[in-house]
């Protein structure tokens, strides 16, 4: 029987095109060049942003966004437990603390009603998460933050092309960040993308992402800096793919119209719950909750060939993490760990694919 993976990337439109081009007329194949320019362009028009600075990837993203807001030693950054790792990663690479806080049942992001018992004097940001495709509160957050002078950095690496209340997710943080890992709704293989409406931020930015040096070639260093950058070559991948976003993003509501059509009124299995009328998430990895503990049905579906997984395990549970949040509860985040599912999402997969995949759940009750 045919393997479905969980993600595969569309790469059937310019990519070969264009990389092409760069190899065997622009011999750009490094970081200055013109797809980036072209790609950094479209990323910005796309999101809504002034800046769109293209990093080597989501991590690094995030990484340049808490440095060029100075978070540094001593501050705090609220950020949900139930997230991917490198959310964490990029606050303790700052020196700061990650402040962990529980998700809300209703559409698995961040718990907005915790915000004012997370907060000390030492809070420095948000990084709230666009998590599996649905964007955070932004009802909430940016008055939450404005009205505390926190700054809001939002990480919408899993969720490009969802909206809340028609504007983009990516146009709602101070510094707002993209990951294009091979899986995401749009890829580069490797790469990202910070998008900003302040001119000071997106020049620190530029500056700590190229050794420190305020402009490329000079072998002038300000600061210590890193080298988190694109290269043209991921950018030509990354305009072929822009240039088919909405066709993708149909796509993906496609997948999502499906998967609810064939799941949808079995009580065992819950979806995100969301105000259907402002927001408009994305299916990256299609995701649900099942009632029973996920781990069995999932071997189930592994054992038929489906490639699946479970939610994120909450960074307060992982050893690194750990310490930052000594005898706190996050019972939300840890009920969606133990029952949350992630199935299958990519563009080529069909109609009769999801069937056989929601036929396999439903058996495996
Ligand atoms: C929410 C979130 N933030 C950040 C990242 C990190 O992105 P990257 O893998 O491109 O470093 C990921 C995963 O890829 C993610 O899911």
């Amino acid at each position: 029987m045919k393997k479905i993976p969980l993600a595969k990337p569309d790469l059937s439109g310019n990519e070969i095109k264009y990389v092409n081009e760069v190899i065997a007329k622009q011999g750009r194949i490094s970081s200055s060049g013109y797809y980036l320019d072209k790609f950094e362009g479209m990323a910005a028009r796309r999101f809504k942003r002034k800046f769109a600075l293209s990093c080597s990837n989501g991590t690094t993203a995030l990484h340049l966004a808490l440095l060029s807001l100075g978070i540094g030693p001593g501050d705090e950054v609220i950020v949900p437990t139930m997230t991917f790792a490198a959310c964490a990663a990029a606050i303790v690479y700052c020196g700061a603390r990650p402040v962990f806080i529980d998700s809300n049942l209703q559409d698995w992001t961040i718990d907005v009603l915790q915000l004012d018992a997370k907060k000390t004097s030492r809070t420095r940001a948000v990084l709230a998460v666009d998590l599996y495709g649905m964007p955070a509160n932004y009802d909430i957050l940016p008055a939450w933050c404005k009205k505390n002078k926190i700054y809001l950095i939002e990480d919408a690496a899993e969720a490009h092309g969802a909206c809340f209340a028609g504007k983009p997710v990516g146009s709602f943080g101070q510094v707002s960040c993209f990951s294009f890992y091979g899986n995401k709704v749009l890829t580069t293989g490797e790469g990202g993308v910070c998008l900003t409406d302040d001119k000071a931020l997106y020049n620190r930015m530029k500056v700590l992402k190229n050794h420190g040096m305020r402009s490329a070639g000079l072998y002038d260093h300000d600061i210590v800096g890193f080298n988190y950058r694109l290269t043209n070559l991921q950018a030509a991948i990354g305009c072929a793919q822009f240039e088919r976003f909405n066709e993708f993003l149909a796509k993906r509501e496609q997948l999502d119209r499906w998967y609810h059509e064939f799941l949808g009124g079995t009580e065992e299995i819950i979806f995100q719950k969301y105000d259907q009328k402002k927001i408009s998430p994305v299916c990256w990895l299609f995701s649900c909750v099942v009632k029973k503990n996920s781990q069995l049905i999932r071997s189930k579906l592994t054992g038929k060939g489906i490639e699946n997984r479970a939610f994120f395990k909450p960074l307060h549970l992982q050893k690194p993490y750990k310490r930052y949040c000594l005898n706190q509860k996050f019972p939300k985040a840890e009920y969606l760990y133990k029952h949350g599912l992630t199935l299958p999402a990519f563009i080529d997969l069909t109609k009769r694919e999801i069937k056989r995949i929601s036929d396999y759940l439903l058996a495996s009750f």
